[in-house]
């Protein structure tokens, strides 16, 4: 029998991980499908409660339905237990389980494209207080960095955040970035900044160690502003891209039963599609 998963949320229309699935689906010759499922935040309880019933085995969250998705479980893991949300959902022993898959992602890319990129664990600099920022401090402070640095436009955010996650994450104000730049072993951008048609974040790099790795949460352009500006200064940089990817890894495998793979071949189809629709670019 055909097994299916979903992506939910609203809007899904220009959610990649149809694309994603998709090709693992057919590198892996499973009988699956991966489908888009348009749930408004009013729906969305009732939707997850008979996933079994729609016929799926589990399903991704986005926007604006994490925190809702995460409210239903039956069993949160970890990740989602620490977030308050969860993005990937599925059924086991007719119980709902629960993950963030994020911070997972976040990290297992950087892992794998900049081998070595969490020598030091002294300092991360995470620009951004927002859903995605909280995932990334969670996925730092858990590879043991000592100190992560949360910076933010509204600092009573960054301080709300930090407060999630102890002393080791340290709110910081954004006009004070400069003062942490020489200590970070890695910066990342999780603010919209740099976003196709929205302003760029620009940071004053000169501070940065030659070590550091600049990273971008943001993929849409793959190479934001922060990132052209990073390369050009000789940083190693890490985009937004392959934590996509990589977050998708762990549904798979528990709906599908495979662990995949992110090959160069599966990160070359998701270019494309950037790339298609003139999105590489800022
Ligand atoms: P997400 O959940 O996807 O991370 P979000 O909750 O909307 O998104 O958060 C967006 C982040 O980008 C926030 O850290 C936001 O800063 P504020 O908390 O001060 O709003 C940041 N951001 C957005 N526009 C910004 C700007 N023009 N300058 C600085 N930071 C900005």
């Amino acid at each position: 029998m055909t097994v299916r998963a979903c992506v939910t949320g609203q809007p899904v229309t220009y959610s990649r991980s149809p694309l994603l699935h998709g090709y693992w689906l057919k590198a892996y010759g499973i009988d699956g499908a991966y489908e888009r499922e348009e749930v408004p935040p009013e729906m969305a309880a009732d939707f997850y409660r008979s996933l079994a019933a729609r016929g799926y085995a589990g399903c991704n969250v986005t926007l604006p339905n994490k925190e809702i998705a995460f409210s239903v479980l039956d069993e949160a893991d970890e990740s989602a237990a620490a977030l308050g949300a969860a993005n990937t959902l599925w059924l086991d022993g007719g119980k709902l389980h629960g993950a963030s898959t994020d911070g997972y992602g976040f990290i297992a890319n950087l892992d794998a494209s900049a081998p070595g990129w969490d020598g030091a664990r002294n300092c991360a600099l995470v620009v951004g207080a927002g859903g995605a920022s909280r995932a990334v401090v969670h996925a730092l402070v858990g590879r043991g960095f000592d100190r992560v640095v949360l910076a933010n436009r509204t600092l009573e955010r960054a301080e709300t955040v930090a407060s999630l996650f102890g002393p080791r994450v340290r709110p910081l104000a954004f006009d004070r970035i400069a003062e942490v730049m020489g200590e970070a072993d890695i910066l990342v951008n999780c603010t919209s900044l740099g976003m196709k048609g929205s302003d760029p974040l620009t940071l004053d790099l000169t501070r940065l160690r030659q070590e550091a790795v600049v990273s971008d949460i943001v993929y849409v352009p793959l190479m934001t502003p922060l990132l052209k500006a990073a390369s050009a200064a000789g940083f190693r940089i890490v985009d937004g891209l392959g934590m996509l990817l990589h977050q998708g890894v762990p549904g798979f495998r528990r709906w599908f039963g495979v662990t995949p793979e992110v090959t160069p071949e599966l990160r070359a189809v998701l270019v494309e599609d950037l790339r298609a629709k003139g999105q590489l670019e800022a």
